[in-house]
């Protein structure tokens, strides 16, 4: 048994407090826990833009999509600290035990979460999360960190951009990395909507004179 109390959890900083694994650091076989590839500065800005975004707008989030599920991470601080939206859909060829075990331990916890062991380039799945957003509504949060090439992650964009609704957010992870800004560079000047750039990772590393290729968060909004 476990006695995280993670029902009350509102914020990034008392999620990484209470489950925050660093990156790295195996967990302990019998805990709950949220492994941080996730840098908790950009957590935090972009849970306060995506509040504050949804708040303005009037709107709110029922549907979730994540591209690349992995060990959980992402899917921890959205199903904790977004409270009561109903379904997650995680494109994931491999769900890692991890993933699973917080699934268990009640971490991740959306009303209902849906497993699509596929890539998410697949004509397949596109045609089953169209299936999925036609019976039961678009996505109004998409995050997308799989795929880390060029093609991949505008391929993520094209394809799943139409399931977005409007207010909607669409969440690309790792701009910090080759290939995945160079993606960003593109997209972020592709069409005629709000975009904002988290990169405060890199910003604290730079100061200390390091270079990074990891982190950062690019936001595109969908209005109108
Ligand atoms: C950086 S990890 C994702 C981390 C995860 N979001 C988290 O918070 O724990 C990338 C994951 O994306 C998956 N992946 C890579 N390419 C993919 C694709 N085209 N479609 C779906 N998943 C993909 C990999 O299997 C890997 O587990």
């Amino acid at each position: 048994m476990y006695n995280y109390n993670i029902g009350n959890i509102t914020n990034v900083d008392e999620l990484f407090k209470a489950l925050g694994t660093p990156h790295g650091v195996e967990p302990l076989e019998s805990t709950p826990f949220l492994h941080v590839w996730q840098d908790r500065d950009e957590s935090k800005e972009f849970f306060r833009q995506v509040r504050e975004y949804f708040n303005k707008e009037n709107g709110y989030i029922a549907n979730i999509l994540e591209i690349g599920g992995h060990v959980g991470g992402h899917a921890v601080m959205l199903s904790t600290l977004i409270k009561d939206f109903g379904y997650m859909v995680v494109i994931e060829p491999e769900l890692h035990k991890l993933f699973l075990r917080n699934i268990v331990k009640e971490v991740i916890r959306p009303k209902e979460l849906i497993h699509l062991p596929f890539m998410s380039e697949d004509l397949e799945c596109i045609n089953i999360v169209a299936d999925f957003v036609e019976r039961r509504g678009l996505f109004q949060l998409i995050v997308a960190d799989g795929a880390h090439s060029v093609v991949g992650v505008k391929a993520d964009f094209l394809n799943y951009w139409p399931m977005l609704s409007s207010p909607g957010v669409f969440m690309i992870h790792d701009i910090g990395y080759f290939e995945v800004r160079e993606a960003w560079e593109f997209i972020k000047n592709a069409g005629d909507y709000q975009t904002i750039t988290i990169e405060l990772y890199r910003e604290r590393e730079e100061q200390k004179g390091l270079e990074t290729t990891c982190n950062g968060v690019g936001l595109i909004f969908k209005s109108g």
